[in-house]
């Protein structure tokens, strides 16, 4: 099975300077529904579409993560029946979705606190996680239950614990050893984020993670995401100069 497919990869984009992971809040789901008459879970299903789409593009282009934010702690505050439809939607696209992934190559990982999910749901998710463990030509993590915050709140105390157990010392902490802690240990910080719908927040998403991430707004709707929307976003992040806090390439090359 190919593992990669530059093929398909428009031709004014550097496939040297791709991100090698991209993070995505998938928004504007419901308003698309809305917008066509319909009720809400409709554009969470074409959401679902989207997203394994990008995911596809993921794989052929060669960017190896994708981190989709599918629901936050404050998600819970939903209309119960939009809750229930969304959980529901999740243990199905697992159900369904598990041999395509597998054969593709896929690594599911999901994080958040899966401990509030329903016994079906988790179990769904531990076995989708365990058969792709192996499976390197796509890294897919979904946030689910997932909150920025409780995730730093939750690294503080396990570092608490192992300085009161007397393995760590408080001198021993450092950004390395934090990030230890977190949900997305072992994994590389997104390089771009893409928030569709035209919200412009990071909404409690992967704050440690994204420091140095470019993020990139666009007022498609996520169920309208397609290639041709990825195309403009990849396009923006080529045309960024990342710095991580050094000056830029022009005025290094003046002082040089
Ligand atoms: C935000 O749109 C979308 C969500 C909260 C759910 C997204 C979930 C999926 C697309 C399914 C993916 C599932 C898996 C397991 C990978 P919104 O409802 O906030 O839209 P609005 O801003 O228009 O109200």
């Amino acid at each position: 099975m190919a593992r990669q497919d530059l093929s398909t990869l428009p031709r004014n984009l550097n496939p040297q300077q791709l991100p090698t992971h991209i993070a995505v809040i998938m928004d504007g789901n419901g308003r698309w529904a809305t917008r066509q008459g319909l009720p809400r879970f409709v554009g969470h299903r074409q959401g679902a579409k989207s997203l394994k789409e990008l995911l596809r593009c993921c794989k052929d282009w060669g960017i190896s993560t994708l981190t989709a934010y599918a629901f936050s702690t404050e998600n819970w505050r939903r209309p119960a029946e939009e809750v229930h439809f969304l959980m529901g939607l999740f243990e199905q696209l697992l159900r369904h979705e598990l041999a395509e992934m597998r054969q593709e190559g896929v690594r599911i990982s999901f994080i958040g606190d899966l401990s509030d999910l329903s016994p079906s749901l988790q179990r769904e998710m531990h076995r989708s996680m365990r058969e792709t463990a192996h499976n390197q030509a796509v890294r897919f993590n979904v946030a689910v239950n997932y909150g920025g915050r409780a995730e730093l709140v939750n690294a503080c105390r396990q570092l608490a614990e192992h300085v009161q157990q007397g393995t760590l010392m408080p001198s021993e902490i450092n950004a390395a050893v934090f990030e230890q802690q977190l949900y997305t240990a072992g994994s590389s910080d997104p390089d771009l984020l893409i928030r569709t719908s035209g919200e412009m927040r990071l909404s409690n998403y992967l704050l440690w993670q994204m420091a140095y991430t470019e993020l990139y707004f666009t007022d498609v709707l996520f169920p309208d995401f397609d290639r041709a929307a990825l195309h403009q976003a990849l396009l923006h992040y080529q045309g960024r100069e990342r710095r991580f806090g050094k000056i830029s390439r022009e005025e290094a090359a003046l002082l040089a």
